[in-house]
């Protein structure tokens, strides 16, 4: 990485305008299908074999902590794995700490699931995720019976087991599925009944997934319930392509004149396509194309073709199925004709950074006025300028200023780009691949 990155490894890149975004793309495979699919694989009894498995930082640091927890797990070829069970109770204690990364996902989830097992473990992250708030999980979680102590509600997250756990029914104070899943995982090994309510339906991988390994479900949107007692048998995951990766481009392509890219086989998963809604109210012209399942997801292609955008109050109950897609709309609303507001969106604040925080500054460095609030943020669009913009080490972040460089005459230099390959390994590639000029600076 000669020339791209500092002593301390961060990576700049610089995006430059370039022609039309033209081409077929598939993007990496969804992170967080990803990552239930090993967890229910590794607890199942027998084999399982995923595929499209997301090859990103994130998740391959999960798998690290399953092998670290005595699964074994093969990689056939790049994006499949096969997973040996080891069934419900037949996970090890390790001897390190175990490594969650970047991920949110990771640590939420394995916290439920390890508060449930007879040995002790202690989950660990990155300078990013030791930032991010953890009480969301372990205080419903203690209140399941489980003992989990934190660095003031930080982490690391010291996990106590061979507690006795008990099903609770429970109101999410905030919409999350960390938090949702976190609980029902942990609800495999209580007694009774884990019923979890949420203030907005969030996206129900894992209620899915336990269904096609066997484990009895109730589920509808905004609510889950489970019992204990049951096994996981094992199964075969086609895990698809993950909308959140697709977005990046489906703004680039909406935003540069005389686009048209199709993006294939996109997970489109109703509690996660809220930018598809946002961006058509905004004059987008995406298509939808040869709807199917597969794996149990709703899959299609997207044709997505140039349109001039404009700005919207952006409807608040679209928020928790965009949660992960604010980066991008933020470019999206400045390159719009008008301003766009959002509310409702306090999330946002304790993601991989603080991401209202880090798009305002950005956009506020090429030229574009945003004004904060505490929840949001109104976007005045306008012609951005070039300029240097902090990438916050948050890969959203900077994917989405390098679709911000296709527009500002100039271009756009990212400082810290490092954690783009938790989530989208090849983004470089695949985007210049594609019409993009980006470049390690
Ligand atoms: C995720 C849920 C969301 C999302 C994250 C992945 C998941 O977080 O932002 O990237 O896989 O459950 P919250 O549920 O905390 O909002």
């Amino acid at each position: 990485m000669s020339g791209a990155s500092d002593a301390a490894g961060r990576l700049d890149w610089i995006s430059r305008p370039a022609g039309p975004l033209r081409g077929t793309l598939t993007v990496p495979g969804d992170k967080s299908v990803s990552h239930r699919a090993l967890m229910l694989a590794a607890l199942a009894e027998g084999d399982s074999r995923i595929s499209g498995f997301l090859e990103g930082e994130d998740t391959r640091a999960t798998a690290a902590v399953f092998a670290q927890l005595g699964v074994s797990i093969e990689t056939p070829a790049p994006g499949e794995r096969l997973v040996h069970g080891v069934g419900l109770h037949g996970l090890r204690r390790a001897d390190r700490p175990l490594d969650c990364g970047n991920a949110g996902t990771g640590m939420r989830l394995l916290a439920g699931l390890l508060a449930g097992q007879a040995f002790d473990s202690t989950l660990v992250g990155d300078e990013s995720l030791s930032r991010r708030p953890m009480r969301r999980v372990t205080e419903p979680l203690a209140r399941m019976g489980a003992r989990i102590d934190t660095r003031e509600g930080l982490p690391p997250l010291q996990i106590h087991g061979g507690q006795r756990l008990r099903g609770i029914r429970y109101e999410l104070p905030v919409a999350s599925a960390q938090v949702k899943s976190a609980l029902l995982l942990a609800g495999l090994y209580a007694e009774g009944d884990t019923e979890i309510l949420e203030p907005h339906p969030t996206r129900d991988y894992t209620e899915r997934m336990l269904v096609a390994f066997g484990w009895p479900v109730e589920f509808a949107p905004g609510r889950a319930r489970l019992g204990g007692g049951h096994a996981l048998r094992a199964t075969d995951v086609q895990v698809p392509a993950d909308f959140s990766s697709a977005a990046f481009f489906l703004v680039a392509a909406s935003l540069v004149p005389g686009s048209d890219l199709l993006l294939r086989a996109v997970g489109l998963n109703p509690r996660r396509t809220g930018l598809l809604q946002a961006l058509r109210l905004m004059g987008a012209d995406i298509e939808v194309l040869d709807e199917r399942h597969s794996g149990g997801e709703p899959v299609a292609d997207l044709r997505v073709r140039h349109a001039p955008l404009h700005g919207i109050e952006l409807p608040e109950a679209l928020v928790p199925d965009m949660i992960d897609e604010f980066p991008a709309l933020f470019v999206a609303a400045a390159a719009a004709h008008g301003t766009t507001v959002i509310r409702g969106a306090a999330e946002l604040r304790v993601k991989e950074s603080d991401r209202i925080a880090s798009m305002a500054a950005g956009l506020r460095a090429l030229g574009i006025q945003v004004e904060e609030t505490p929840d949001g943020a109104a976007i005045a669009g306008g012609t951005l300028d070039s300029g240097t913009v902090e990438g916050h080490g948050d890969h959203r972040v900077a994917m989405s200023f390098a679709v911000a460089g296709l527009l500002a005459r100039g271009g756009v230099r990212i400082q810290d780009c490092s954690n783009v390959a938790t989530s989208f390994p090849g983004f470089m590639e695949l985007a210049n691949g594609c019409g993009f000029a980006l470049a390690r600076a």
